[in-house]
């Protein structure tokens, strides 16, 4: 097992290893404490990996429910956010009490939101089951739920207290599920780790334990020093800026690991053609994206993705700030005003 700590606001580890659902509940009552338990899960984890978290968290001594949505971004909504509010209410949560994010981002980030705000904030622990959540979202404290308007729309910064991370259930993840979640892998190469840049061109998945703890090391690096993301965190959204506008441009028919990979290869011609990186670096992270299949030619004009883009939240008034790679394992921020935004959307087509 590998622990990684993380220093924010709050300090908690990352604990990334195998059957370690088995031990969740001793995991979390060492970490979090409290009286009971909230399992916050969809139903396609629930039927999988429900009934070992709640065994587990028994076990070690809590009063466990469960709330359960349906899978996929549209439970990320506000009816979803109340509900698990008024199911804490109903059942006495107290503050000390904890929730327990069980499955993928949507999961993470609805739950983590409700316990933001639940009694002003009670005890939030994430357990990330697809290979996006175990890299991204389970770490660093983002959280939020979608509104008609758009995605990620209010939220709030939470920590949890424990994250735990048991890869053998990335075992049962689709092979487009995972890929998506290969993208957010090759976009920290490229911004900060050539060495797993090289290891990502091997299979990922004998490799998980060592990559998913490179990926979270380096995200813990960055929200250490930006937890509120005015600053160096925005290197996260390397490949994101395109790859929003891409998904959103397809009515999310786009997967957002097939967007971003769009977007890292849009970035990057755009950053190659200004001179930020040379041809070589461009050529070498095109053909990693290639290799893992990703289709990389976007079906959208530069026009229909700048209106997209500008009416995401990364943008800041009249500036936006891109991430422009500079060679493999490092980039940088550039902020744009809006105006520029087009001409580096049609050079990056
Ligand atoms: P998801 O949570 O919708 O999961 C994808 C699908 O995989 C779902 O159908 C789910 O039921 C299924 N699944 C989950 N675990 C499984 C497993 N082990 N075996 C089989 N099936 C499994 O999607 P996601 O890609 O994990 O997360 C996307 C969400 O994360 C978006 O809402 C995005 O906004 C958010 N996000 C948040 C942050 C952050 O920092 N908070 C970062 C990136 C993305
Ligand atoms: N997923 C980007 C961030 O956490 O900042």
């Amino acid at each position: 097992m590998e622990k990684v700590t993380v220093n924010a606001s709050r300090t908690y580890d990352i604990l990334i290893g195998e059957h370690l659902l088995d031990t969740a509940g001793e995991r979390i009552r060492a970490a979090a404490g409290g009286g009971a338990a909230l399992v916050v899960t969809d139903d396609t984890v629930d039927r999988l990996y429900g009934e070992k978290l709640v065994s587990s968290l028994r076990r070690s001594g809590y009063r466990v429910e469960k709330f359960v949505i349906p899978p996929g971004e549209a439970s990320k909504n506000t009816e979803n956010f109340l509900g698990i509010l008024n199911f804490l209410a109903e059942k006495h949560f107290t503050r000390s009490d904890v929730v327990a994010a069980l499955g993928g981002g949507v999961v993470g980030d609805l739950a983590g939101f409700a316990a933001a705000c639940f009694h002003r904030g009670m005890t939030f622990v994430q357990l990330p089951t697809t290979l996006l959540a175990a890299v991204d979202s389970s770490v660093g404290g983002k959280t939020a739920v979608d509104l008609p308007a758009g995605k990620n729309l209010i939220g709030a910064f939470y920590q949890p207290a424990l994250v735990i991370c048991d890869i053998r259930t990335l075992d049962t993840l689709s092979e487009e599920i995972f890929r998506d979640g290969c993208a957010e892998v090759i976009k920290y190469a490229i911004i900060a780790d050539r060495e797993l840049f090289m290891d990502l061109k091997q299979p990922v998945r004998p490799q998980l334990e060592k990559i998913i703890t490179r990926c979270v090391s380096i995200k813990r690096d960055i929200v250490a020093r930006d937890e509120f993301d005015t600053g160096v965190r925005q290197l996260l959204n390397f490949g994101h800026t395109v790859g929003h506008a891409v998904e959103a441009c397809s009515d999310f028919a786009v997967s957002h690991g097939s967007g971003v990979a769009i977007g890292m290869a849009a970035e990057s011609r755009a950053a190659a053609q200004r001179g930020f990186c040379d041809a070589l670096c461009l050529n070498e992270i095109v053909s990693l994206l290639r290799l893992y299949g990703f289709s990389l030619d976007c079906p959208y004009s530069a026009e229909a993705l700048c209106e997209k883009a500008l009416s995401d939240k990364k943008r800041r008034g009249d500036a936006i700030t891109l991430v422009v790679p500079r060679e493999i394992g490092q980039a940088e921020l550039l902020t744009v005003p809006v105006g520029e935004l087009l001409s580096f959307f049609r050079s990056g087509r």
